[in-house]
């Protein structure tokens, strides 16, 4: 049982494995927070719990420790709620009003406004094991009016006085998504968001929270992510009196919206949790997370070939047949034909919107190739985009009114394309009877649903229909219906969230998505980096990375089959190059790969990670992953550039039984024997030298 409530005191604790959340209900009836960190006795928190002034003009500074509170009276923080009431009065005033336990680790408080039937259910649900709380809130309009919904957010965390307070978060753009940056918070906000309809490449909601001593091993590390894949923004906030507030859920810019009477709106999830452990244990928690509570299905990634890169548009039968012959050579078990199979898509300026096979590129209609593939003994994977629509396509010159577009402004396009409203329903309706048809008339094992535009001029001249700016929401809303609805139509097929690369990756879209594509840049040192920063958030269980061409075509570096190999099998290994054209001996060594990938593959996907050195700080990146019972490890360290007289390093491995005698492989070389504890304190020496050299280490238990 996670949750304690001690009625006399009014207090409340939800206590997980190694964690201690803390509110009570103060003499004015406001839940005011009291503590978050390492366990503690509720009891002793007791006198927190008291209202707070510094001056009449600033009173009532407890309400910036509030739990849940709405705009109105003296809050003058980020608010977590704010309304207008039909009658003009836009101040709320919520007061606590009961709690329900719900099973083992739940708690509900309900709250209401003191005068109006507004009904605040603000959830706690722990998830003790992984030190984790998720929280969401949903808003009862119990009165015979609309009442106008400004901002509502899904929850708001308290971090406990600091000496001082660093945030750590990731940034980026196309190609270089999840960059890690860390920020000190001095008073004022730090503000993350996207308002571009998905979650975004520039910001990602995830946030870390520490005093600026926690490192990767040691240190306390509050941190949260939200499950939302629109508009989103998370607002650090520091007041003049030291409380830090981490309020999160849907944007509220722009979007504005009526709750009809009887009406119910439920925000999306924002887990947090607290880890004593620093960034390696917050990161190791939330992978775990996801892969017991969150993705949809707990199997192994499997090895795919994607053709994107090797034809891009040029897509035929006999050039894709040629592609998955090679693909079975390797041992690829997935094969997936990427943008360019269906309508007249032979570039990105037409086509987009009909969902038909084209009968040039494939005469036989898709089942030959299909047949072919499974002959080979893989499955077959299609690529999609069904939010967006070209101009010039079928679907367009029938329904122009689908698109997002307001009367008296041109649509921009974006990589020549628009986007469908997807949230009017004739338009959710278009694109579940395609995937529909798709799905049932071919054997397709696997979608990658790609969307590669933001949105723009989000406005609708359907006939007098008036989406306003709830659209926002709406378009997530009907997104995950969507895929709700095809994952329970089609249970045989996983799905990959792509947004052009890694832009729509949230906690959101993984409940209904087996594996993400992180970034269109494939050049694996590129990708170390994009990959570490995904790591801090992310389990590797979903991360999608594949092997192509040297030299890269985004930086024309030369980088070894080895080093492309060892970056692409941090994750769920994927091959994109143009393998028709590969040597017989680069295809052997690919074939290595494959096999070697298939073995760790479990320990990969399903263990625990741990980031042992890193490029941001080093010229020695390593990633260390362990099989859950520790029996077995697998080590990959990649060198940026070799500097005189430095070949011989030391890597720390970390969380390995230290009684336990392991065999330890390097790469191909002769296996020795250590104690955990040596492997763990003195290291493993590992000689790297020259440019770009990576090695892979096998380390196993001996029984
Ligand atoms: C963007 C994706 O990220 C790529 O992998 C590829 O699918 C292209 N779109 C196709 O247009």
């Amino acid at each position: 049982m996670s949750v304690t409530v001690l009625e006399q005191a009014n207090i409340f604790e939800i206590r997980t494995d190694k964690s201690s959340y803390v509110f009570g209900i103060n003499e004015k009836g406001i839940i005011q927070h009291l503590y978050w960190g390492a366990h503690v006795e509720a009891a002793d928190c007791g006198y927190l719990l008291k209202s707070r002034l510094h001056s009449s003009f600033d009173a009532e500074i407890d309400r910036e420790t509030e739990e849940y509170g709405g705009w109105g009276g003296c809050n003058y923080a980020e608010p977590a709620l704010k309304v207008s009431f039909a009658d003009g009065v836009r101040d709320l005033k919520l007061r606590y009003e009961g709690y329900r336990v719900v099973g083992e680790n739940e708690i509900v408080l309900r709250m209401v406004d003191s005068y109006y039937p507004l009904d605040i259910e603000v959830h706690y649900k722990a998830i003790p094991e992984y030190d984790l709380i998720e929280r969401f809130v949903h808003v009862r309009n119990s009165q015979t009016e609309s009442v106008r919904i400004e901002q509502v957010t899904a929850a708001v965390w308290t971090v406990q006085a600091l000496p001082d307070y660093r945030m750590t978060h990731v940034t980026g753009r196309w190609a270089g998504e999840y960059q890690l940056r860390s920020t000190v918070l001095s008073e004022g906000k730090k503000v993350l968001e996207s308002r571009r309809g998905f979650t975004g490449p520039h910001a990602n909601p995830w946030f870390a929270i520490d005093n600026g001593k926690a490192d990767e091993t040691s240190g306390s590390v509050w941190f949260g992510a939200l499950g939302w894949s629109g508009n989103w923004k998370i607002v650090a906030e520091k007041s003049t009196f030291g409380h830090v507030r981490i309020v999160g859920g849907v944007n509220d810019f722009d979007s504005a919206f009526v709750l009809a009477p009887g009406e119910v709106y439920a925000t999306p999830v924002f887990v947090g949790g607290f880890t004593s452990g620093g960034f390696g244990q917050m990161s190791r928690n939330l992978h775990k997370y996801q892969r017991d509570y969150v993705l949809p299905t707990s199997e192994l990634r499997k090895v795919l070939y994607n053709s994107w890169e090797a034809t891009e548009f040029a897509v035929t039968v006999e050039g894709q047949k040629e592609l998955a012959q090679q693909a079975a050579r390797l041992g690829v078990e997935r094969f997936v034909v990427d943008d360019g199979w269906f309508g007249e898509r032979h570039s990105d300026r037409a086509g987009l919107g009909d969902w038909y096979v084209n009968a040039e590129k494939f005469p036989n209609g898709l089942e030959e190739l299909i047949d072919y593939v499974k002959e080979l003994g893989m499955e077959f994977g299609l690529w999609v985009e069904p939010e967006s629509v070209n101009p010039n396509s079928d679907l367009f010159r029938a329904h122009p009114e689908w698109v997002y577009q307001f009367p008296t402004r041109e649509g921009t396009q974006l990589r020549n394309q628009l986007l469908l409203n997807l949230g009017l329903p004739e338009v959710k309706q278009f694109v579940l009877h395609f995937m529909t048809t798709l799905l049932t008339k071919y054997d397709i094992r696997f979608i990658k649903w790609d969307m590669n535009r933001t949105v723009t001029e989000p406005g609708t001249v359907a006939s007098g229909q008036d989406v306003g700016a709830s659209m926002w929401i709406k378009h997530v809303d009907h997104l995950y219906d969507i895929w709700a609805e095809l994952r329970g139509r089609f249970p045989h097929v996983e799905f990959e969230t792509c947004a052009g690369g890694g832009a729509r990756i949230d906690l959101g879209i993984l409940r209904y998505a087996d594996q993400a594509w992180i970034s269109d840049n494939t050049d694996a040192r590129d990708r170390i980096s994009i990959q570490e920063g995904f790591s801090y958030a992310y389990s590797p269980s979903v991360m999608m990375c594949w092997v192509t061409e040297s030299p890269h075509g985004f930086n024309g570096r030369s980088l070894p089959l080895s080093y492309r190999f060892h970056s692409a099998m941090m994750g769920g290994l994927g091959i994109g190059a143009n393998i028709s054209k590969w040597s017989t001996e680069e295809m052997e060594k690919a074939k290595r790969y494959v096999e070697l990938y298939k073995e760790i593959r479990p320990v990969i996907l399903n263990g625990d990670m741990y980031r042992l050195s890193s490029l941001r700080d080093s010229n020695v990146a390593a990633y260390q992953y362990n099989s859950k019972d520790r029996s077995e490890s697998v080590v990959f360290t990649f060198l940026q550039s070799q500097h005189f007289g430095s070949e011989v390093r030391h890597l720390l491995l970390q969380g390995l039984v230290s009684h336990a005698s392991y065999e330890v492989n390097i790469d191909e070389g002769e296996p020795f024997v250590r104690q955990g504890s040596t492997l763990m304190n003195l290291g493993v020496a590992v000689s790297l030298r020259g440019d770009y050299k990576s090695i892979m280490i096998r380390i196993k238990r001996l029984e």
